[in-house]
């Protein structure tokens, strides 16, 4: 019996570590950094071609490449596939055939690659050409590229044509590269696919907190940033209102400007209480989007529903039962920087090593961002209002954060503003509960809605990027430049530790010896970028002197002598010693 439950453990086990590394094996991974003016290589761009074959694009009739395949091989439902199984051998005989047609299309063309995938798998020449074709434009405009044209006319003042701002696997239309972004009318967002996107991801991310808790968070934190929504037209924003339990309605001009109620019945669990800070950029592109919120909770919190299927209302009643907080400062959820001001500065103290405890960062986070954004009872617009004490009562009930990851090209330890928000409001969260949230990223791109939680995102992201050979030699293509992007992404890693407990020690195991015990690498390091090498074996003590990780001591001993080696390498070579 025992053994017999063991070894199912096992088997699930292995299943799970197998799910796991075709996760990672499947990641896009950036293999080098763009090089002002240049264009990649058609080879280079398989595994981004690939992604854009992906998805289906009614606007250019062109279908996804892997569900063609799917249904020739007589699979039901290609989205049910994915959502059901990470990994399996349909799937995988799947992702062989569309990897081999992408191939067959860089080496020959359209029209080869689909009378291949015609012969291989049975799909109709005629549906699959519409996306080849469309492959073919991609590539071409890829070698298109207007952007030093482009530097030179700004710099002589001339007009740059604009585009789209997104990343080409959401949207193509942004190449050629070298053009101004133009933003979206704010008026538009949520779009009606953000809003069907949205509903995925949110029911996703509550399945998750259920499975791990038993029950539906009393309320979530969201970050908002104002990129993000111009690529995804508003899945943010969408998320946040199909959460409430609402959805947009527009006006006689199309604009979203009010909402509609879902009734339970439709919407088969409790509205959830979202908390929302938004970044100055949101807060300067997306005015109308932050009223559109505003009254989208407020909406809910009037409904009369049991307070046990209205987040809103139950939290918006307790909170009132101890306090002398009247209805309009009690339903404020939409927060962001004073008017003018951007940004948390929690990236900066981390960088900077600048603080003695962690309570000190969500401090922080909370004066850069507790300015309330709101229309009160009488329809009076607040703009940026200090309201501390109404955004700690909004966080004092939050049980999750959580941020949607937009973008394929850059992910949470590519740059400090993850860390700085979503890290920050986690902290934030911690410091005025005394208890640590449930952290969830989204990876709302990918065909199959992923949500995981903080620390796995990291776990992968580093397995994907900082730790993955492929990644870390096409940074080091770029010498000194790519030196510092691996430091880069150490010190963004540490960022998750500072703010959120959310890196296994093993990453700083891994890091050490990759980069800085390896004698060849720390070679190779040193000859490009000693500066970089400096930095990098300085965050890794500090990682360790503020208990994030505990290595040996021959490590800790180590790190030390390196430091000195530079020091005495640096005195030789009669720089400062500092
Ligand atoms: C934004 O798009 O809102 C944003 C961009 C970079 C850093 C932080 C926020
Ligand atoms: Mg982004």
């Amino acid at each position: 019996m025992t053994s017999n439950r063991n070894s199912i453990e096992r088997d699930a086990r292995v299943l799970q570590l197998y799910e796991q590394l075709i996760e990672i094996e499947q990641r896009l991974v950036p293999t080098g950094l763009h090089v002002f003016g240049r264009a990649a290589e058609l080879q280079e761009k398989a595994d981004l071609l690939r992604m854009v074959a992906s998805f289906d694009r009614p606007e250019h009739g062109a279908r996804s490449i892997p569900a063609l395949v799917a249904k020739s091989l007589g699979v039901q439902s290609y989205e049910q596939l994915l959502q059901e199984t990470p990994s399996s051998e349909v799937k995988e005989l799947i992702d062989g055939i569309v990897s081999e047609s992408i191939a067959r299309f860089c080496d020959a063309g359209a029209a080869a690659a689909a009378q291949w995938l015609k012969d291989k798998s049975g799909v109709n020449v005629e549906q699959s050409l519409p996306t080849f074709s469309l492959l073919a434009v991609i590539a071409e405009q890829l070698d298109l590229n207007h952007e030093v044209e482009s530097l030179m006319r700004a710099l002589r003042g001339d007009y740059i044509a604009p585009g789209p701002g997104a990343d080409i696997v959401q949207n193509p239309l942004v190449l050629p590269t070298g053009r101004n972004t133009h933003a979206v009318n704010p008026y538009s967002v949520p779009s009606h696919v953000a809003f069907e996107r949205a509903r995925q991801t949110a029911d996703a991310l509550l399945r998750r907190y259920v499975d791990e808790h038993g029950r539906y968070p009393r309320a979530l934190a969201l970050v908002l940033w104002g990129l993000d929504n111009i690529k995804t037209q508003g899945e943010g924003v969408a998320q946040a209102l199909w959460l409430l339990g609402v959805r947009p309605v527009r006006d006689a001009l199309n604009r979203a400007t009010d909402v509609e109620v879902i009734s339970l019945d439709e919407l088969k669990r409790p509205r959830i209480d979202v908390v929302m800070t938004v970044s100055g950029i949101f807060r300067d592109l997306f005015a109308p989007t932050m009223t559109l919120l505003d009254k989208a909770v407020r909406r809910v919190a009037e409904l009369e529903e049991p307070e046990g299927l209205n987040f809103v209302r139950r939290n918006i009643s307790e909170s009132r039962k101890g306090s002398a907080l009247n209805f309009d400062d009690a339903v404020t959820r939409v927060f962001s920087n004073a008017p003018g001001n951007y940004g948390t500065n929690v990236n900066f103290m981390v960088l900077d090593s600048q603080w003695e405890s962690a309570e000190t960062l969500g401090d922080l986070f909370m004066t850069r961002k507790c300015f309330a954004y709101s229309r009160d009872s009488k329809g009076r617009t607040v703009e940026g209002r200090e309201a501390r004490p109404l955004m700690d009562d909004a966080l004092s009930r939050v049980e999750a954060t959580y941020q949607n990851l937009d973008s394929f090209e850059v992910g949470i330890t590519d740059v400090d503003h993850y860390f700085e928000y979503l890290g920050g409001i986690s902290k934030a969260v911690e410091t005025i509960t005394k208890s640590r949230p449930a952290i969830y990223v989204s990876d709302s791109l990918s065909p199959q809605t992923k949500v995981r939680s903080l620390e796995e995102t990291v776990r992968l992201e580093t397995r994907a990027k900082t730790l993955n050979p492929k990644w870390y030699e096409g940074m080091l293509k770029h010498g000194f430049r790519g030196v510092a992007e691996i430091e880069n992404h150490v010190a963004n890693t540490f960022g998750w530790s500072a703010t959120a407990d959310a890196v296994d020690p093993w990453i700083y195991t891994e890091i050490s010896k990759t980069f800085l015990l390896d004698p060849v690498m720390f070679e190779r390091l040193m000859e490009l970028n000693p500066h970089s090498v400096s930095s990098l074996t300085k965050r890794l003590l500090e990682a360790h002197e503020r208990g994030y990780w505990n290595p040996a001591e021959e490590v800790v001993e180590s790190l030390h002598l390196i430091l000195e080696d530079l020091g005495e390498r640096k005195r030789a070579m009669g720089g400062s010693t500092s």
